[in-house]
């Protein structure tokens, strides 16, 4: 979590600063903050707490020129969100600013050591504790500012992206990394900074993903130099970014969220581009023909994710099962990576995340790693660190997800994780070409199909307003629409704040039947599947105590739609296809529900969009 953004060159620092952290802000809202080192030999530091827009009021009155800067926008992980626990951070003596995304999970240790040494401490971070030991260390050892950094990072355990200015320094930005994400932007006769490439894709498309381990020395008028913590120098390896300028905007819609929700038939048909050939008769993927033998030996395959991706992975493993009649395990990375998993050589490992850079997930890729599996790895960002540190893999190729709450990003996902369930069947001929055949036919449909069920907007907004005040909803769904009722539940409590739980709807009643009434809606995915006649019943259970039921039904459905109260119907699909189809609506009505609470949805309270911390 949280943005970073470092600039240094002849532009308007304070402006390009300001920029980017609104950029970044989906990454952390806590607070924000910025350094301007000026030619005074001064480090002016301006943080407040809340969003970038309250930090600009702050500065708008403020002397703020400077030759290079760094910026910060806050996900508290040590210490409230306040003014004082704002980054940028600087040492006792106002000699160097640091800001940090991660955590120092020794900074007690180190905070002990420095308080004997006579060390005050104005904040409650983890992140002072690292401002005053590098300036410690080099007065202490009389060191260069980048020396200092070395050593006191030596010290550190935990994970961290830095940046660090010096006050009579204005030509020099030190900045590290330890498994939280930092790219350099190239420019000409300027260097950004940031946590990922947004901040500056229109000032240079080519840029260096900093590697864990990794110092950059950043020196005005003079080329990038990157060492590791050994003083190792290393290659410099330039990128060319594909993102455009315009995927980072609104494109006239009040919210990301939305636009996102309305991109779909896009993301969908970029996402299966080049991947269904032949009028849908055969799946090329990539990553499987690259890697054919891990697939045909695979004994087992274990699906590593985190949130919306995992809801994404429970699909995978239905996918997976049913096409390709392998046994699937889905586990929470973060539960996965302390659970002493038993991992063989020939598992295959499957880590989704949408950012690519989720701490839970890539420490499980790891373990998995160090235990001889073959690990692949399913992302939307480009360079992020979970495709650098897989195997093998796929893109999703939704675009830039702005959004807190993930959407075409999660329709991504299955729809990637379909498309390797079929290439897997198609290597195991464990689905006849026919098979293959009929699903990848429907596949090709699938964006237009999305488009249509986009249609039913203008009811779902009306209809939101019937359930604005609900303070608990049930979302129900079996066999693939499970993990639907699942995500549709997250989506809802996310940025409605409102108390949602996805259950399997035959295990209902074995539980959460007791919590219905009139006042807690139930949503029911019921689409026409194998397991339509057995939803009937799990709604006339509900029915039967007085729920008030929202049923997304297959069109031309008449026996669910007798029973529920509300119905939205959407098209027809084979039933490995529904859960793209069903979980639209779903988005929709979290969407308008949070907008008539008032709610922030683009970046609702407490969350951020990349969680680089465990
Ligand atoms: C999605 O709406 C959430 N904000 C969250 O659950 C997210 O899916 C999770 O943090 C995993 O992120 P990742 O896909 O980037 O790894
Ligand atoms: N651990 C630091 C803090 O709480 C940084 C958190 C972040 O990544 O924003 O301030």
């Amino acid at each position: 979590m949280c943005g970073i953004v470092g600039y240094l060159g002849e532009g308007n620092v304070y402006d390009i600063l300001i920029k980017g952290l609104h950029r970044l802000e989906y990454r952390g809202y806590d607070s924000a903050g910025v350094a301007l080192v000026g030619n005074d030999g001064k480090i002016n530091i301006f943080k407040t707490k809340g969003k970038v827009s309250n930090l600009e009021a702050f500065c708008a009155d403020k002397c703020l020129d400077s030759k290079v800067g760094i910026a910060h926008t806050r996900w508290a992980t040590h210490g409230e969100p306040s003014d004082t626990n704002a980054h940028p951070h600087y040492s006792e003596d106002g000699n160097i600013a640091i800001v940090h995304n991660g955590t120092i999970e020794n900074y007690k240790l180190l905070k002990d050591a420095l308080l004997q040494h006579g060390c005050k401490f104005h904040s409650d971070t983890d992140t002072e504790v690292l401002a005053q030991l590098i300036e410690y260390i080099r007065v202490t050892n009389k060191c260069s500012l980048l020396s200092a950094v070395r050593q006191a990072l030596k010290q550190v355990v935990g994970a961290y992206a830095i940046a660090v200015v010096e006050k009579d320094n204005p030509d020099t930005l030190i900045a590290a990394r330890q498994s939280s994400p930092l790219v350099i932007g190239m420019g000409d006769g300027e260097f950004f900074l940031a946590s990922d490439a947004t901040p500056f894709v229109e000032y240079t498309k080519e840029c260096v993903y900093l590697k864990d381990g990794e110092i950059a020395e950043i020196r005005r008028n003079e080329p990038l130099k990157i060492t590791n913590l050994d003083n190792v120098e290393a290659e410099i390896d330039v990128t060319t970014l594909q993102m455009s300028i315009s995927q980072l905007e609104k494109g006239g819609y009040p919210h990301f969220m939305l636009k996102e929700i309305f991109e779909q038939p896009d993301t969908l048909r970029d996402c299966i581009r080049g991947r269904v050939v032949e009028r849908g008769a055969r799946i090329n993927i990539n990553g499987v023909n690259d890697h054919k033998e891990k697939f045909l030996n695979a004994k087992r395959i274990i699906i590593v994710a985190c949130g919306t991706s995992w809801h994404a992975g429970l699909l995978g493993k239905y996918l997976l099962q049913d096409m390709c009649r392998i046994p699937v395990e889905v586990e929470y990375a973060s539960e996965f990576r302390y659970s002493n998993p038993v991992i063989n050589e020939d598992d295959v490992v499957i880590a989704i995340s949408q950012s690519g850079e989720t701490a839970d997930t890539l420490a499980a890729i790891q373990i998995a790693k160090n235990a001889g599996a073959f690990v692949f790895g399913i992302s939307n960002v480009v360079g992020s660190s979970i495709p650098r540190e897989t195997y093998s893999g796929c893109y999703i190729h939704v675009g830039p997800e702005i959004g807190v709450a993930s959407t075409k990003a999660f329709t991504g996902q299955v729809m990637v994780l379909t498309l390797l369930s079929l290439a897997i069947a198609q290597l195991r001929q464990t689905m006849t070409q026919e098979q293959i055949a009929d699903v990848g036919k429907a596949v090709l449909k699938i964006p237009t199909y999305v488009k249509r069920v986009l249609e039913l907007n203008a009811k779902i907004e009306r209809m939101s307003l019937i359930f604005t005040y609900a303070r608990n909803f049930l979302y129900l769904g079996r066999g693939y629409s499970y993990p639907v009722a699942l995500e549709g539940a997250l989506k809802l409590k996310e940025i409605s704040y409102i108390h949602a739980e996805g259950y399997p709807a035959a295990e209902m009643k074995h539980g959460p039947i007791a919590l219905i009434d009139r006042e807690m809606p139930s949503v029911i995915i019921a689409p026409k599947d194998h397991l339509y006649e057995k939803i009937v019943s799990n709604v006339q259970q509900v029915k039967a105590r007085g729920g008030n039921i929202l049923a997304i039904v297959t069109e031309g459905d008449t026996e669910i739609s007798k029973l529920a109260d509300h119905v939205l119907e959407v098209p027809e699909m084979p039933e490995c296809l529904t859960p793209i189809i069903t979980s639209v609506p779903l988005q929709l009505l979290s969407y308008y529900i949070a907008i008539n609470k008032g709610k922030d949805v683009d970046m609702p309270r407490n969350l951020a969009k990349s969680v680089t911390v465990e």
